[in-house]
């Protein structure tokens, strides 16, 4: 296969292949609790009356339960933060392969915590494999970037987001009554993670060590060529080893810059602040209210088979998520990711109306299966995947490290405040609880259409001119201006 005068080697589909399961963990995880949430809340009912000999009350089952399934983004938090100790002193590839051992301990944790008649472990295991997810959104999305050729690294960097999304909707069909979401095997699906991180640990030894890392931080040039051989299926890599050298120059004359100095900085300052609200729309949207709790809101807005209406929702997921793996060069950022918000503020009513009127309409819960549709079909459009690469497109070399830690922490900070929230929310604001996803996608509508800059087609030194030279004016500019700035800086 020919793409752009740029192969798609046997290896490099075996390297990106493999670090990408790593991003289906982080889905299947995502999605595993949420097909069945009764079952093992009456698990938690049971447990609690054999060691209290009384049964749970109702907030206590609600805290239970919403740790359980927000204990994933706390670790997270802590994962996506720590992905720099990693990648730097064990190399790419190697801390993907000692990041299983996490996938290994939570397997385990929770698939015997019923066995154990114990929601700590459950709980505890949720931890563990949202620390694996954690690294795993800082791993897969670099190393897939650094063994891709340049004009591939925007199809293949999609990938990550297109493994979240399966693995999220496997989940939801394992977790069918039919398949392991009964009473006897909901364990078994919960330590079904063991099986991607076998397959992973299995496959990465025949994947290579990240070609830049080899060269750019350890400077070991022979080795950084027959991978690079290797990965593009030619004895002719001189045009990449150059570019490659390029970059590690760069680096040296750009100096690293820390979290503090990033927020320090008026020069990095209005870049974080969009990288930050960037995360904050995608999480803050309410995304995760859906994929950690679609199978009670369903039941809630009266749908007869919740189930398969929460699977309906991961194969919208997907699908669109493919649509703008095709659209996201030609429509541009900016644009999709308004489109997107305003779109999934529309659900969000929609949604409402659906379950203030069910009382009165029955048929309302099928207008509530379409709000729930639409709201994730205009996610993947723009807030989904957009986020988490444009940071990168936003700092140059010398930032980019500090600003993807601080935009992972805030972007799972905001997932565990969905998480956890969710459930007490909808408890005080009944079918009105998707008024405030409604408000805050209608302000980061604004904020988008006022402070974000297209980046397309743009190369990272025309973007992050135009920051500069805004910073220099001191002058709050609209983002038409940010572009034609960072265009002039480039005549
Ligand atoms: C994004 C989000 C993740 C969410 C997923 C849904 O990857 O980061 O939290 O679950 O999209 O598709």
């Amino acid at each position: 296969m020919d793409s752009g005068g740029k192969q798609v080697t046997l290896q490099l589909l075996l390297a990106v292949g493999t670090a990408v399961i790593g991003s289906l963990q982080f889905g299947y995880n995502t999605g595993v609790i949420n097909a069945p949430e009764l079952i093992i809340k009456a698990f938690y009912n049971e447990t609690w009356f054999d060691r209290y000999e009384t049964p749970i009350t109702k907030t206590n089952l609600i805290t239970l339960w919403s740790v359980s399934v927000s204990m994933f983004s706390v670790g997270g938090i802590f994962g996506s933060f720590s992905v720099g100790v990693f990648v730097n002193r064990f190399g790419r590839r190697n801390s993907m392969f000692m990041a299983n051992v996490l996938a290994f301990i939570s397997a385990a944790l929770m698939g015997f915590s019923k066995l154990a008649a114990s929601w700590e472990m459950l709980i505890i295991g949720r931890f563990v494999v949202g620390l694996y997810s954690g690294l795993s959104t800082g791993f897969v999305p670099m190393y897939v970037g650094e063994v891709s050729p340049t004009a591939l690294r925007g199809a293949l960097g999609t990938l990550h987001q297109l493994g979240i999304v399966t693995g999220i909707l496997i989940a939801q069909v394992f977790g069918m009554e039919s398949i392991m979401g009964n009473a006897a095997f909901w364990p078994l699906l919960l330590g079904f993670t063991v099986v991607p991180a076998v397959a992973q640990c299995c496959l990465l030894p025949f994947c290579p060590e990240s070609p830049r890392f080899l060269l750019i931080n350890r400077n070991e040039e022979n080795k950084a060529k027959n991978v690079l051989k290797k990965l593009r299926g030619t004895s002719d890599v001189s045009a990449d080893m150059q570019e490659m050298k390029e970059e590690s120059r760069q680096m040296m004359r750009e100096k690293k810059v820390t979290i503090p100095e990033l927020f320090r900085s008026p020069l990095y300052r209005q870049p974080m602040i969009i990288a930050i609200m960037l995360q904050l729309s995608q999480q803050l949207s309410g995304i995760n209210a859906v994929f950690y709790y679609s199978t009670s809101i369903f039941q809630k807005a009266g749908v007869s088979q919740p189930v398969y209406a929460t699977i309906g929702a991961g194969v919208v997921n997907t699908a669109f998520t493919v649509v703008s793996l095709f659209v996201v060069e030609r429509a541009g950022r900016r644009s999709l990711h308004m489109l997107g918000l305003i779109g999934m503020a529309g659900s969000a009513v929609l949604m409402t109306i659906a379950l203030a009127l069910l009382e009165k309409l029955k048929w309302m819960s099928y207008v509530s299966i379409v709000a729930i549709f639409g709201f994730v079909a205009f996610f993947e459009i723009g807030p989904g995947p957009i986020p988490w690469f444009i940071v990168a497109e936003l700092f140059s070399q010398g930032p980019r490290p500090s600003a993807m830690a601080v935009a992972g922490f805030c972007n799972w900070t905001a997932n565990f405040i969905v998480g956890m929230g969710f459930q007490y929310v909808e408890e005080v604001c009944g079918p009105y609880v998707f008024v405030i996803f409604t408000i805050l996608l209608l302000f980061f509508f604004v904020f988008t259409y006022f402070k974000v800059p297209e980046t397309k087609g743009r190369t990272f030194d025309e973007i992050s001119a135009g920051f500069r030279q805004s910073s220099a004016t001191g002058a709050e500019k609209h983002p038409e201006e940010l572009n034609s700035l960072g265009a002039d800086s480039q005549l």
